[in-house]
């Protein structure tokens, strides 16, 4: 009841937002015409947005969430698909047809199981939605800054060589083999052309994937190897889709840095 109390107050908001531009709009010419149609249009993808996409990716508190929220997403994607229409793409691409091999969250599909997917919502709705998210500041929910605070706390009491009591977490030898080839890999990287850099990215981020998508590793250790790669995901989103040679040569040496020191907390 409180929820539903909730959406009609929102949906008042919206509709009233948009009543009180078209009043504006009498009085005044042709700029502010293509406002209001902008507005208009925003208005429409987030109020689709909330129809279709709210019920899941929106939760109230830690315990009820069933999907990562879309400021995440967002997140997720941007570094990869920069360019509106790439990422909009992407986004529709995913919605009707959730594929793990597309998935550039691995730790939310171990966490949630793979997204359903949406094929019964029209392209056109999905195009209005996935501009939305582009063109906007996506909601926070308020749960979800502590939770994440947390677990970054928890990653550095126990691991890491000032923790007097530092133990470090047992993980699967697989894990542990993967890590040593994902060194190597960087290690011994020459790139010469900015497309090497990427392919690294998509190299680099689809051993990552396996090792978050791997059963063996469960409860707290698994916690923290997504923790792990929490950290340095955006760093492989923005190699697969670096545009410079510095940039690329940048976020490699970054990313080398930061893999070298998973046994720093792992073993
Ligand atoms: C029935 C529940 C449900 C609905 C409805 C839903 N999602 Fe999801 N979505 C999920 C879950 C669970 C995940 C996390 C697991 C995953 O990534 O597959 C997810 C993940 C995603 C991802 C990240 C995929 C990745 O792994 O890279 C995108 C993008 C996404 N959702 C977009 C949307 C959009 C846009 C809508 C609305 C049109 C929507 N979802 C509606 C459940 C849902």
């Amino acid at each position: 009841m409180r929820t539903l109390s909730i959406i009609i107050v929102l949906i008042t908001a919206v509709f009233s937002c948009k009543n009180s531009n078209s009043s504006v709009l009498k009085n005044s010419q042709s700029k502010s015409l293509i406002v209001n149609k902008a507005f208009t249009e925003q208005a429409e993808g987030y109020k689709l947005m909330k129809q279709n996409c709210y019920i899941c990716h929106m939760a109230q508190s830690k315990e009820a969430m069933i999907a990562p929220p879309l400021f995440r997403i967002k997140e997720h994607y941007l570094p990869v698909y920069q360019a509106k229409s790439e990422f909009s793409d992407a986004i529709i691409k995913w919605v009707l047809n959730p594929l793990e091999e597309n998935s550039l969250m691995p730790g939310a599909i171990r966490k949630f199981e793979c997204m359903p997917s949406q094929a019964h919502i029209p392209r056109e709705t999905l195009v209005k939605i996935a501009e939305y998210i582009f063109d906007n500041e996506m909601e926070k929910p308020g749960f979800f800054n502590k939770m994440h605070g947390n677990n970054q706390q928890r990653m550095r009491a126990r691991g890491g060589e000032n923790d007097p009591h530092s133990k470090k977490w047992k993980v699967d030898d697989g894990v542990i083999q993967t890590m040593i080839k994902l060194k190597e890999m960087l290690g011994s990287f020459e790139g010469q052309k900015v497309e090497d850099f990427q392919k690294l990215g998509i190299d680099v981020f689809s051993i990552s994937k396996k090792i978050l998508l791997n059963k063996n590793n469960e409860g707290e250790a698994w916690d923290q190897i997504h923790i792990f790669f929490n950290k340095i995901e955006n760093d492989m989103h923005s190699l697969m889709s670096v545009k410079s040679i510095e940039k690329g040569k940048a976020l490699t040496y970054i990313l080398q840095k930061k893999i070298n020191s998973f046994d720093d907390t792992f073993e």
